[in-house]
């Protein structure tokens, strides 16, 4: 079993579903890769380098494609325990090692001249990595994935509105799905930066504890058609908890809000991204992929780092984001919806999302934020049922 040592500071245990998933993106490169040439992995900003490390011997499971692996941290302190924690992967055969203590920035502005282009990018970022988005995307292959993390949770929740302007071009308004805008609003940079290029993207995972925000988004040569009406703003009422959507290209005035009294204001956050969160069809394949590799890592426990490859509670996230792709982008927090009712308490929300969908309209269970559900109804609608199913609890 290879050990790690996490040195000072970054090492988060609950960040566990996320390193998983990097596992799994990282091996979802490998599948139909071209055998001429080998695959690039960038680890940015590695800490105590357990992605890396986990990519080099859990990913690549019985593949034996060539892999160069790079492996970076500003840090130069991190120097003697990123070499001891990556050894064991000196003895990969086919897996050739790459570490380096550099700005990030520099780093993917010298890959970019040389021709370096990653099939991955982990930019595991403390606060929020949008200075960091066009010079990563430069550096990326067409069709590579890239994941990334934000800790600036404030700024796209409405919390601080001028950071969320300067940093996002966006207005970031306070909302139930707080968790959701954020992540709508880190999309919607994503994209357009890749816009700029000219390249399409396509987000593949979306997903936040409430205090980091993580996408993953595969980059595409050519932006896909409809890609720019993906952005777009959603309004909310405070007052009445009304909600609307509307995409950039089609922007025209708001409709009123369901104040009775004409009296309800809308707050508008955007641009964002109001297209899916989840590619459903990748997702199935990244968990069919983790039984995969447990099966490869069976056959020589030896190598691994966490057992198994991915935890219960990551698989459980998985599974969560797999039954709801984000779309419609209005989501109704059913605790809310009960205070404004003045039910004894929510109700579950799968059965608000059955009584949604018998009565035709669509819903699912939010699988970004608990106690949330995903429709397409109108306010009336979902606050009659929920009425209808209080009432029954009684
Ligand atoms: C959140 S930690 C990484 C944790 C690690 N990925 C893991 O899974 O445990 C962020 C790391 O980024 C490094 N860092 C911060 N700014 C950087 C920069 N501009 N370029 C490269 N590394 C940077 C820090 O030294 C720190 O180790
Ligand atoms: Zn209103």
């Amino acid at each position: 079993m290879a050990s790690l040592r996490l040195g000072g500071g970054f090492f988060r245990p609950d960040s566990r579903p996320a390193r998983d998933v990097s596992v799994l993106l990282a091996a979802s490169t490998l599948e139909g890769a071209s055998k001429g040439r080998p695959l690039r992995w960038l680890d940015l900003m590695a800490g105590c380098g357990i992605r890396a490390l986990r990519w080099g011997l859990e990913a690549r499971g019985a593949s034996v494609q060539p892999v160069e692996l790079w492996v970076n941290d500003a840090d130069q302190e991190r120097d003697s325990l990123l070499a001891a924690n990556l050894e064991p992967l000196q003895a990969c055969e086919g897996l050739r090692l790459t570490q380096s203590h550099q700005a990030a920035e520099r780093l993917l502005r010298e890959a970019f001249l040389e021709h370096r282009f990653f099939d991955l990018i982990d930019l595991d970022a403390f606060g929020c990595p949008n200075v960091l988005l066009q010079s990563t995307l430069q550096a990326m292959r067409f069709g590579g994935v890239l994941m990334l993390a934000s800790t600036d949770g404030r700024s796209p929740t409405g919390h601080d509105r001028f950071a969320a302007v300067r940093r996002f071009g966006a207005a970031a308004r306070a909302h139930p799905s707080s968790w959701e805008l954020a992540l709508r609003l880190q999309l919607a940079a994503v994209a357009r930066e890749a816009w700029l290029l000219g390249r399409g993207v396509q987000p593949l995972l979306s997903y936040s504890d409430g205090r980091t925000f993580r996408v993953a988004v595969r980059l595409h040569q050519r932006i896909r058609s409809g890609e720019e009406e993906q952005l777009g703003f959603l309004a909310r009422c405070e007052r009445c908890g009304d909600q609307a959507v509307q995409a950039m290209l089609g922007l025209q005035g708001w409709r009123p809000c369901a104040c009775t009294d004409g009296c309800g204001r809308w707050a508008v956050s955007g641009p964002l991204w109001i297209g899916p969160l989840q590619a459903p069809d990748q997702l199935d394949g990244l968990l069919k992929l983790s039984d995969t590799l447990n099966t490869a890592l069976g056959q020589d426990r030896l190598t691994q780092v966490d057992d198994p490859s991915l935890a219960p509670r990551s698989r459980k996230m998985l599974e969560g984001l797999l039954s709801d792709p984000g779309q419609p982008a209005c989501c109704w927090s059913t605790a809310e919806l009960a205070r404004r009712l003045q039910l004894k308490g929510p109700p579950a929300v799968v059965d608000l999302v059955r009584a949604l969908r018998a009565s035709g309209h669509q819903a699912s269970a939010s699988g970004v934020m608990p106690g949330q559900l995903r429709s397409n109804a109108p306010l009336g609608i979902v606050l009659r049922r929920c009425a209808e199913l209080g009432s029954k609890d009684r």
